[in-house]
């Protein structure tokens, strides 16, 4: 099969990894790369003057191309996506997908009707730490789940156009939602600004996935020392997955609690009893490799075999749609924004019980986690 000719858009920070990924790649080839600042395009010549560098997206779209990658900022990522969709081309879009349910809803719709391929960049779907922990989640060794705890902060990278939380919870949110395979049903976050008043650089993500199933993620441009953790704790064991452990990136903790029959206590009052179990710690080995080479090549293996991304432009929009919703949030003061029960539709925030740290006791209990239903489309 021949190469498929892949168009780079935006040689920033990130774009420059894509190229690199895209010319190892075996399926495809850089056929050109488009950045609009001509001071970017020629630092860019600088190191790449091999490759063919145009400055305009009308140009990039005069080649004879398959596909392209956007590695541009996010707000521009929906006028980009669509004038490549209509161009007839496959599309990967670095994460987050866009800047709104309504601009990634439409993105879908668009690929869906053209029958092209929209992928969205959430490299650590592609992390073999990742995969292995979905491994692990699946064959039942953590149990039920109960909770996510994830810490991701370091001196960040500020961004112009997006708070902490649309840069650096949608790894989380990815990560979540390929792992648990559940609908979030609510968010609440805290979000604080201090380099830029409008741009938030601190945030405390809180998911509720439905029965009794947490995530709390905390995102922050501002540390003083740099934290990847995630902690994935079940009715079994629990495990830590600790990105910047190059050798051990995972421990399994053979640790937990034992519920006892419940009895009366001293004053007559019901008493549960817990015991706790401590086992064995150990750590699965975890082939190293760079997560972008994987979703590059997944990308160019879904165009040549007509097959949907692991993330699609559905899971990309989910993770929109979360991320709007703890905007949201973070403008109530945390205030619970309840994600429309079964299909992903416009997020409201719930005015009736408006209080972080509430959640479904109002209502009658707990519902059982939702399965995805895909019906994520108006
Ligand atoms: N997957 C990851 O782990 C990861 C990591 C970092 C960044 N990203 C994502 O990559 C994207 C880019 O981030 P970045 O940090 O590289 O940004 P950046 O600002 O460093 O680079 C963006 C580039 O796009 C160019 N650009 C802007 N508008 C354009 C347009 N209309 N046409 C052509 N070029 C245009 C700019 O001139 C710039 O060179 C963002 O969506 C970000 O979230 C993903």
């Amino acid at each position: 099969m021949e190469k498929l000719k892949i168009g780079i858009i935006g040689c920033g920070y990130w774009g420059p990894n894509l190229v690199r990924n895209f010319s190892a790649c075996p399926l495809t080839e850089v056929a050109a790369v488009c950045d609009s600042s001509p001071a970017r395009l020629e630092k860019f010549r600088q190191t790449h003057g091999h490759l063919k560098l145009v400055g305009s997206l009308d140009e990039l779209l005069d080649l004879p191309l398959d596909a392209v990658a956007i590695a541009t900022p996010v707000t521009t990522h929906y006028s980009l996506g669509k004038r490549c969709l209509e161009a007839g081309l496959h599309v990967l879009i670095e994460k987050p997908l866009a800047a709104s349910v309504e601009e990634a809803r439409a993105l879908v719709e668009l690929a869906d009707r053209h029958g092209q391929i929209l992928m969205v960049d959430h490299t650590y779907l592609f992390n073999n730490s990742v995969r292995k922990i979905k491994e692990l989640v699946e064959a039942g060794e953590l149990g039920d789940l109960y909770f996510i705890d994830s810490i991701r902060i370091n001196l960040g990278l500020f961004q112009h156009d997006i708070n902490v939380i649309w840069d650096l919870a949608p790894h989380d949110l990815s990560i979540a939602d390929h792992i648990i395979g559940a609908e979030a049903r609510s968010i609440s976050a805290w979000g604080c600004a201090h380099a830029d008043r409008g741009i938030e650089d601190i945030a405390y993500v809180n998911v509720d996935y439905g029965d009794r199933m947490l995530a709390n993620f905390h995102v922050n441009w501002l540390s003083p020392v740099k934290i990847r953790q995630m902690i994935f704790a079940g009715s079994r064991k629990g495990l830590i997955f600790n990105e910047l452990n190059a050798t051990e990136p995972i421990k399994v903790y053979d640790r937990g609690i034992e519920l006892g029959e419940a009895a009366e206590g001293a004053e007559g009052r019901h008493k549960l009893l817990v015991g706790y179990r401590s086992g064995d710690v150990w750590s699965p080995h975890v082939e190293p490799s760079e997560a972008l080479q994987g979703m590059v090549t997944h990308f160019a293996e879904c165009i040549r075999d007509g097959t949907t991304p692991l993330s699609d432009g559905r899971m990309g929009l989910r993770v929109v749609q979360q991320l709007e919703a703890a905007n949201r949030s973070v403008r109530a003061q945390g205030g619970r924004v309840v994600l429309s029960q079964g299909a992903y539709a416009s997020a409201k925030t719930d005015a009736s019980s408006n209080r972080p740290g509430e959640w479904d006791q109002d209502r009658g209990g707990r519902p059982a986690r939702t399965r995805r239903d895909h019906s994520l489309l108006r």
